[in-house]
Order: structure tokens, then C-alpha cells, then sequence
């Protein structure tokens, strides 16, 4: 972000255009954000649809190119940057989502499938690599080519792009007006793992997989930061939008995942291959790893020689209830172990188990959505990965994943708040536990559990001893 006097520059740079400017009203507005908007924004960032299944015509990357909009090459960030666009095109991954299609990989994973259409004119493929909203409603600037476009993520523009720009506009109005809700940790967990993950619309089966498709690890916290930003979450952002937590974000994505992976086998048809249930929901090396590795840990309470349910997002939902709502973890744990028990060893049904902890999910998501995610909670998360960890949980390499994805950043933010006693000492054990997941094939979840109990053994808050 550049500072306000350059900002003034640049201003005299664009005096040629700014009459259109001011006449369009192209600055954002700064209405102030208020309680009665955020409850109308939960309802919305629960309900919407993700944009390609939106009402509204979709008018196209170009339509919000413009440099006085959110085209500029340099941000100068009144309230937004204004060079999104630029951030996007020169950075962001999503641009090349749709080439990624026309790439040999993608020629030969359509090839395996056998699809009767090339990748890039696969809906099996178009759906996560490309914003493919129904032909009728893609406006004559729309190209599809253009892969994960603005429209992907803020939804179809027909409704709000005049309203986004109008003087009097309020970012209720917008969503009001149907700009999909990024700005609500609901409505970005949703997005995020609609793709990266999978939804009822979208998902990397085995067989795709099987074809070549690299495996989905998915966490919208770690993501997000790796997405090149055009956003700036600050003061002005707040006072617009509300308030920002990353640890709710984080909490909520967790949640989403894990539905969609328990929607997927709860599905009559989706969740089915054959005479075997969708292999991408349970844990890969459950089968992936040679027989004589003599592997097997008592863990799930399902015995030995059994496939288990690839509970990563389970496992960080864990340690959030017992962290964050207390008194409904005991039913929370007991409704995971009924699923494994039920579609891993036919102790119950399993679609009576995994409609249970549906529900849990879903009456979770107002309760997570309107906690804090303080400074207290999170150290308390933290916490419970650590115990949970040390308790020989991360058996499975997609838990270890998710843990290491959510330790990392949260001891880094402890050590940036001053709220650790040797926050040099942590880094070279957080880089040995980092290790311990290069490779996923080599995954000795021993080793992860060893680096999780010398992690423990060295975090210590300035006042004494923890973990
Ligand atoms: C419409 C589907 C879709 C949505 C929605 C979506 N993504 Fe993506 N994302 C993709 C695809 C597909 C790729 C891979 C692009 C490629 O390289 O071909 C990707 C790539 C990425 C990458 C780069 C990953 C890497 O390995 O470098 C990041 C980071 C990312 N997405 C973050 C996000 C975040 C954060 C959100 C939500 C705000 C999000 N995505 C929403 C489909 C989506
Ligand atoms: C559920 C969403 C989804 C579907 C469906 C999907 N993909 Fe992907 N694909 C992704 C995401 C997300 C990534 C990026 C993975 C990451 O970096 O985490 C990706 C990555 C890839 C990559 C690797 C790109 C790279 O640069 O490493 C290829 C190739 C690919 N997809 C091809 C396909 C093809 C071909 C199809 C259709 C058969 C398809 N995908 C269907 C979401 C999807
Ligand atoms: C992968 C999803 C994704 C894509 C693609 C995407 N955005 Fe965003 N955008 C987000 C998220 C997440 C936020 C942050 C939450 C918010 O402010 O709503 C955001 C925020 C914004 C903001 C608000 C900044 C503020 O301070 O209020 C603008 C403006 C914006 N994006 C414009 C664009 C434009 C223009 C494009 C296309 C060039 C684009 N976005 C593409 C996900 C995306
Ligand atoms: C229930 C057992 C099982 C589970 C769980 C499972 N797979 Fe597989 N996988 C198989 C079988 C069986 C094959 C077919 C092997 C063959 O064709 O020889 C296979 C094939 C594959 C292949 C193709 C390998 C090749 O040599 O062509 C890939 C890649 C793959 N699986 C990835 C995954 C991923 C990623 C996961 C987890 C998301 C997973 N599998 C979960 C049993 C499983």
C-alpha cells in the first residue's frame, strides 16, 4: 500500500479521467457497518448459492478492468486498492485455473476418464477450474477462459454493479443486491472449500485421481494468506464490513470440509462407486501403503484391516469444541466415533450416524460464527491439537496435515503477541515437525507425535511452563 502523499500523485496522474470518476461515483463507499447488518449477512452467507449457480447475468472480468475501478497497476487504497484486477492477473492462481485444462496433465487425465469432451470442455473439470455459470445467463463480455474471475468468487454483477459504485451504497446494499458474501467467515469457508475441497456440484473423485488429479489438502486460513492479497483487512475494512477474525475463519472452514466429505458418503449416488463407497472421503493411506508395513494402531475404536473415514477436518473440529464450546464436545467425539463405527465396521447405520453428525455441523455453524476466537481461545486450541496429537490421533497423514496448518501459524501469532517465553527455540521444532510431512508416502506418524511432544515441552508463556 502506498503512502497518502504518493496517493496525491497519482490522483494529478489520472486528473484526465477523474471527471468520469467522480461522476460514476467510483469510489467505494464508506457507510459504516452496523449490528442489524450482521444479521441479515449470517442469514445470507448461509443461504446464498456459490456464484456460478446465482441469479444475474455475469458481465465479465473486463467489466471490472477498468483502471479507475479495479484495474489501476498501483493500489492507492482510499478504501479499496483499485489494482485487483492487476493483483489477479499477474499473481493470483486462479487466472491460469482454465489454462491449467489444456495443459498434458489434464490432456491425459481426460484421456484416462475417457470423457467424451476435452478437459477444458468437461463440466467435471469446468466446475472447479473455470467460473462456468449457466450459458444463459453469461453476458456478451463474459469469457470463460478467463478461469477463476472476479465474478467466481463476488458473484454474478448484473444486481450490483451499479449499486457498488453509487455514492449512497452500503456493503449490506451490495449484498443485498446479491455480492456473494466474502466478507462473512461463513460465506468465504463456504466458497473456499466448495472448490478446494469438493460440494454437491464439484468433487475430485478417486477415479479422477486415480487419472492424476493431485490430492485436495484444503485449509482457507493457510489459503487465504497464499493467495496474492487485493484486499487489505484494516481499519477502514472494518468499519465497513465488521469485524475480521482469522481464527473463526479457520474454525468454519474446518466445518465445511468436513460436511462435504460426510455429504459425499451420506450421498445414494454420489457417495458410491460400484460395490465401493467414493474412495476420496476416506484416508488414502489407509490403502496406499505396501503390506508389510505393519502400520496398524488402535485408534477409532474400529479394529484392524478396515478403511478408515479421512477425518482431518474432524479432528481440528475436535479440538475447537473442546476448546471453544466445552459443553458440546462429549457429544460431538461420541457422534465421529459413531460414523467410523458405523461405516468403517458396521457397528450401527451409517446413514442414521452421519445424518446425526450433519446436524451437529450444522447447528455448529451459528454457535462458531459467533464466538470470539480471542487470544485465549486460541491458546486453548492450541493446546487440545497438541494433547490430541500426543494422544496418537495424527495416525492418518491428512490430520497431521491440518494440525501442522493450524500449530504453525498459531504459535507464530503467540510469539508475535509477545505471549511466548522462547519463541527462538520454537522455530527450529516447528521446522522438524514440518519435516515429518514432506512426503506423504513416508508419513511415520511416530515421528509427527514426537515432534508434537517436543513442541509441547517448549512452549512456555513468559510466566512459566504449559503444554
Ligand atoms: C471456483 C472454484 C474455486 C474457488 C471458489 C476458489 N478456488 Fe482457489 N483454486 C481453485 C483451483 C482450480 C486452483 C488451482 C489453479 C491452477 O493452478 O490450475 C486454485 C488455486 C488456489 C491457490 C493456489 C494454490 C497453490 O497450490 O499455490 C490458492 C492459494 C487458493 N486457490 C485459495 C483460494 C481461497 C482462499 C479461496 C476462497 C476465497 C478460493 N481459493 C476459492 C479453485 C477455486
Ligand atoms: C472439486 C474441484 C476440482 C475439480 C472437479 C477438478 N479440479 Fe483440478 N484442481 C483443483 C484444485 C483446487 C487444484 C489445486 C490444488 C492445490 O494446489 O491445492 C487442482 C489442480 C489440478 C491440476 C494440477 C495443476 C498444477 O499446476 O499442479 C490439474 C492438472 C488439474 N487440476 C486438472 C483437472 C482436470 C483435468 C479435472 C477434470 C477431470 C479437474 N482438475 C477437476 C480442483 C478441482
Ligand atoms: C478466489 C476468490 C476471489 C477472486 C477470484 C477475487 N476475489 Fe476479491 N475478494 C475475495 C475475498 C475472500 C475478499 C476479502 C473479503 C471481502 O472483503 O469481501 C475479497 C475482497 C475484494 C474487495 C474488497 C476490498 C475491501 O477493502 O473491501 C474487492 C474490491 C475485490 N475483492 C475485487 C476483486 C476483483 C476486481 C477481482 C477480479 C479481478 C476479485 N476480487 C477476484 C475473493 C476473491
Ligand atoms: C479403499 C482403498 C483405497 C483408498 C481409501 C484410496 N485408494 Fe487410491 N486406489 C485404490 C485402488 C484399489 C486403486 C487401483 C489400483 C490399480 O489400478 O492397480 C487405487 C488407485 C489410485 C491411484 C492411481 C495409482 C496408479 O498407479 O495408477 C491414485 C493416484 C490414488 N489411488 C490416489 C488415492 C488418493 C489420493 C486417496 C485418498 C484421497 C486414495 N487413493 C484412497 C484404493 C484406495
Amino acid at each position: 500500500m502506498i503512502p497518502r502523499d504518493a496517493l496525491a500523485i497519482l490522483l494529478l496522474a489520472m486528473a484526465p479521467v477523474l471527471p468520469a470518476f467522480a461522476a460514476s461515483g467510483a469510489s467505494s463507499t464508506t457507510v459504516a457497518w452496523t449490528p442489524s447488518d450482521d444479521a441479515i449477512r449470517a442469514e445470507n452467507a448461509l443461504r446464498q448459492p456459490m456464484p456460478d449457480r446465482a441469479s444475474g447475468t455475469s458481465l465479465g472480468t473486463v467489466t471490472c478492468a477498468s483502471s479507475t475501478c479495479h484495474g489501476s497497476v498501483l493500489a492507492w487504497d482510499d478504501v479499496v486498492l483499485h489494482n485487483e484486477y492487476t493483483t489477479w492477473a499477474r499473481l493470483d492462481r486462479h487466472t491460469r485455473a482454465y489454462a491449467t485444462l489444456l495443459t498434458p496433465a489434464s490432456v491425459s487425465i481426460a484421456r484416462k476418464l475417457g470423457l467424451s469432451t476435452p478437459a477444458h470442455e468437461a463440466p467435471e473439470c469446468l466446475a472447479c477450474h473455470a467460473y462456468a455459470p449457466p450459458a444463459e445467463q453469461r453476458g456478451e463480455r463474459f469469457v470463460l477462459s478467463d478461469g477463476i474471475s472476479c465474478e467466481g468468487c463476488h458473484g454474478p454483477a448484473e444486481r450490483w454493479v451499479a449499486s457498488h459504485t453509487s455514492s449512497d451504497a452500503s456493503h449490506a446494499k451490495n449484498l443485498a443486491n446479491g455480492l456473494y458474501p466474502t466478507s462473512d467467515p461463513v460465506g468465504q469457508a463456504r466458497l473456499c472449500t466448495s472448490c478446494h475441497v469438493g460440494d454437491g456440484d464439484r468433487w475430485v473423485t478417486h477415479r479422477i485421481m486415480g487419472a492424476g488429479h493431485p490430492r485436495l489438502g484444503f485449509e482457507v486460513g493457510t489459503f487465504a494468506a497464499l493467495q496474492p492479497p487485493h484486499y487489505a483487512i484494516d481499519a477502514d475494512w472494518r468499519q465497513r464490513k465488521g469485524d475480521f477474525s482469522a481464527g473463526r475463519v479457520w474454525a468454519l472452514g474446518q466445518l465445511f470440509g468436513a460436511k462435504a466429505m460426510l455429504e459425499t458418503l451420506a450421498h445414494p449416488t454420489r457417495g458410491r462407486d460400484g460395490l465401493f463407497p467414493e474412495l476420496s472421503a476416506f484416508d488414502c493411506h489407509a490403502c496406499h501403503k505396501p503390506m508389510s508395513a505393519n502400520r496398524w494402531s488402535p485408534r477409532l475404536g474400529i479394529g484392524p484391516g478396515r478403511v478408515r473415514v479421512n477425518d482431518g477436518h474432524l479432528l481440528m473440529l475436535r479440538a475447537i469444541t473442546e476448546a471453544v464450546v466445552p459443553d458440546q464436545a462429549a457429544a460431538f467425539r461420541n457422534e465421529v466415533r459413531g460414523v467410523h463405527a458405523a461405516v468403517s465396521a458396521g457397528q450401527g447405520d451409517p446413514q442414521a450416524a452421519l445424518r446425526r453428525l450433519i446436524a451437529r455441523l450444522d447447528a455448529l455453524v451459528p454457535v462458531l460464527r459467533a464466538q470470539a476466537f480471542d487470544a485465549a481461545q486460541m491458546r486453548a486450541v492450541l493446546q487440545r491439537l497438541i494433547a490430541i496429537g500426543r494422544s496418537g490421533e495424527y495416525s492418518d497423514y491428512a490430520g497431521a496435515e491440518q494440525a501442522y496448518m493450524a500449530i504453525a501459524p498459531l504459535l507464530e501469532q503467540l510469539a508475535a503477541d509477545g505471549q511466548l517465553a522462547d519463541a527462538a527455540a520454537l522455530r527450529p521444532l516447528l521446522a522438524r515437525a514440518r519435516e515429518t510431512l514432506a512426503g506423504e508416502d513416508t508419513y511415520r506418524a511416530e515421528r509427527f507425535r514426537a515432534a508434537l511432544d517436543a513442541l509441547a515441552g517448549a512452549v512456555r508463556t513468559p510466566a512459566g511452563t504449559e503444554g
